[in-house]
């Protein structure tokens, strides 16, 4: 099982059917928060909506096309971050995460974000990385910038929001510009 401590108050610890309870409360409390940028907060009405997604995420590790982590602080669970899929072909994937409202401001997501990205290059053996954002959700897209990730394009109406469809901002890392950033 994949787990990380980013500093001694914060880690990242591979979701698990153990996690169901804590989980399903978080996203409860955070509903209002997530709903603004996320379209699955209606499909999670109950607990065992949550336990699905675990073991839909546990399926997808044990296929190796993905992994979904939980973000632990003060050994508190306050969001989620994962690889959404992986496609070994051609060795790309693509990260998403969220956060405990309260929790935002403190680097949290920006930390986990840059250690999914370290293991992605660096144990994976994977080339590319993809971040895509509403191209409003301001917060969201300072994550890649801040890490170096080149904004690649706009994809129009790429998802459909529970009324209305937004465009997505693609943002793109490969090895060897993340190689070079290290390097200075
Ligand atoms: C997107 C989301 C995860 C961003 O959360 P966040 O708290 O802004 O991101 P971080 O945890 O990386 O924190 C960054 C903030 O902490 C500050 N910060 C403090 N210490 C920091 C550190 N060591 N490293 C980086 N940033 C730090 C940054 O300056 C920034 O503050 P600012 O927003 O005032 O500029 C959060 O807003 C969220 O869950 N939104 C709803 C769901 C969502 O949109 N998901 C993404 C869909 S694509």
């Amino acid at each position: 099982m994949f787990t990380y401590e980013l500093d001694n108050q914060t880690e990242l610890r591979q979701l698990r059917e153990q996690h169901t309870d804590e989980l399903f409360a978080l996203t409860d409390k955070n509903r209002a928060h997530l709903r603004r940028w996320l379209p699955w907060l209606d499909r999670i009405e109950s607990k065992a909506n949550t336990e699905n997604f675990i073991k839909s995420s546990l399926e997808q590790f044990r296929m190796d096309n993905g992994l979904e982590t939980g973000i632990w602080f003060r050994n508190s669970l306050v969001g989620v971050i994962g690889y959404h899929w992986i496609d070994w072909e051609n060795r790309i994937t693509s990260i998403g995460y969220w956060l405990d409202e309260s929790h935002q401001g403190q680097g949290l997501i920006t930390r986990a974000c840059q250690t999914m990205v370290d293991h992605a290059f660096k144990e994976l053996k994977l080339n590319r990385i993809e971040i895509r954002c509403a191209t409003k959700n301001q917060k969201s897209r300072a994550i890649p910038e801040r890490l170096g990730f080149r904004e690649e394009g706009i994809i129009k109406e790429a998802e459909w929001l529970y009324d209305h469809f937004v465009d997505h901002v693609l943002y793109g890392l490969v090895a060897h510009e993340w190689e070079n950033m290290r390097r200075t």
